[in-house]
């Protein structure tokens, strides 16, 4: 089928280019011309295993095309799918101004009947607005058929996620839009659950609040574990292997970040206020990740006094691992309150680099190695389980900081381990 995706970030390129590889027409649309430009040359906006190959793949066979040319591109579509960013606005809500471009945009340049399809996670009732945007820019006769089809995939496992996910949800207004919808992810093989647009829309935000909650909840329960001398893994395994409970997302640290928790939790916060409401219990998940992207530094003070001048190093900046994302990483807020406390800060990072550098300009060292980090350190933090991390031999922080004060966010390492080393070692929720 001839598919045209508007707005190439995450979502829409991977969409894009596994749609190509399955053997659809893909035309990716996007008013940045650098990045057109680069994904034309074979080049990836985004750090993403795998994402390089197809794009090149799929170039070569004619299957994908980038282009800034919307209007044409919207023109001879049959299916659009809208990818468009829905950022936080000041009040947490999700802000739709570039869904309604796009919307505006689609209205004005479709020359034939099609199905819209909209990936960007939106509030509840968007997707009509957004056929009211489209329909009123359109001229002539021409019908635009709506379906909300949510995203589940997740950075650094983008392209595996989407050639191997739990589920596909199709809200459609029409039984025809989803059957054709239906049979474009047909050739991935995965069970589709189809529904109408307000459920689509639900399941997208409900789905993340509870697999946010599963993290703020077992967070708590290490918080709890390291003040009653229980050890948060075994908790977590045992608890997990309950399959009405699951073992997936029961992984304890310094929180959740990235683009789409802490914006979607925020957000579903300010859906319920508006029908009048209060979600107390998605509240509490949010208050208990600020808090806990706080308790590293805090428990660093505990142990070592005041940090000013102190050397701290801080190993791993991303969100989480296999990405070079930072949005909302609890590595931003560490580094802000290591300053505060007029700490010295030398971070590291596999992939993150530029991005880090322009939020920190001037005020600390970004190094090229994990040794670089750590030489003559007064402490370590570890705020994100790259396997380069985990795989560190621990040996190295007692022979290369001043002495091996290290708190650990992501429990990259065992307990006997650090302790046969004779490192002072503090993780979540385990005793050190
Ligand atoms: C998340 C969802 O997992 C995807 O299903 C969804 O499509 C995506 O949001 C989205 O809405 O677009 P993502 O943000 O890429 O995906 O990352 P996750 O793997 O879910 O991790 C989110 C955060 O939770 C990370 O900071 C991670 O470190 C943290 N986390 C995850 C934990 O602290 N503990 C866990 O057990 C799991």
């Amino acid at each position: 089928m001839k598919v045209t995706i508007a707005g190439i970030g995450y979502v829409g390129l991977v969409t894009g280019v596994c749609l190509a590889e399955i053997g659809h027409e893909i035309t990716c649309v996007d008013t940045d011309h650098k990045k057109i430009s680069d994904l034309n040359k074979g080049e990836s906006p985004i750090y993403e295993p795998g994402i390089t190959e197809l794009i090149k793949h799929n170039l070569a066979k004619g299957a994908i095309r980038f282009t800034t040319n919307s209007k044409q591109a919207y023109s001879f579509a049959e299916i659009i799918f809208i990818s468009v960013g829905t950022p936080e606005s000041d009040d947490g809500s999700a802000n739709l101004q570039y869904i309604k471009e796009a919307a505006e945009e689609i209205g004005q340049s479709i020359r034939k009947n099609v199905i819209v399809v909209t990936k960007s996670t939106v509030p509840v009732g968007t997707n009509e607005k957004i056929k009211k945007w489209i329909e009123n820019k359109i001229t002539g006769r021409l019908k635009v058929s709506i379906v909300s089809n949510p995203e589940f995939l997740r950075e650094g496992s983008a392209i595996y996620d989407t050639f191997n996910g739990d589920r596909i949800i199709i809200g459609a207004e029409d039984e025809l839009s989803a059957n054709i919808i239906g049979d474009l992810y047909k050739p991935f093989d995965l069970p589709i659950i189809k529904t109408d647009i307000r459920s689509a829309e639900m399941i997208k935000y409900a789905s993340n609040a509870f697999l946010a909650t599963k993290i703020s909840f077992i967070n708590e329960i290490a918080n709890i574990c390291e003040k009653v001398g229980a050890n948060i893994e075994d908790v977590a395994q045992g608890i997990g292997k309950d399959s009405r409970i699951g073992s997936q997302f029961l992984s304890a640290g310094i929180g959740y970040g990235g683009s789409c928790f802490p914006k979607d939790t925020k957000a579903l916060v300010q859906i319920a206020g508006d029908v009048h409401h209060r979600f107390e219990l998605l509240e509490s998940v949010i208050k208990v990740n600020n808090v806990q992207r706080n308790r590293l530094v805090h428990k660093a003070k505990e142990v070592l006094g005041p940090l000013a001048g102190k050397k701290a190093a801080i190993l791993g900046l991303s969100f989480k691992p296999n990405t070079d994302d930072i949005r909302e990483a609890a590595s931003i807020s560490m580094i802000e309150q290591l300053l505060a406390e007029k700490a010295e800060v030398f971070a590291f990072d596999p992939v993150v680099n530029g991005k880090i550098k322009a939020l920190f300009p001037e005020n600390i060292k970004l190094c090229t190695s994990i040794d670089e980090a750590i030489t003559k350190a007064d402490l370590c933090f570890i705020a994100t389980e790259w396997n380069e991390i985990k795989e560190y031999p621990l040996v190295k922080f007692k022979d290369l900081m001043k002495e091996p004060f290290i708190f650990d966010g992501r429990n990259c390492f065992q307990l006997m381990e650090a302790e046969k080393f004779n490192l002072n070692y503090y993780s979540i929720g385990r005793e050190p």
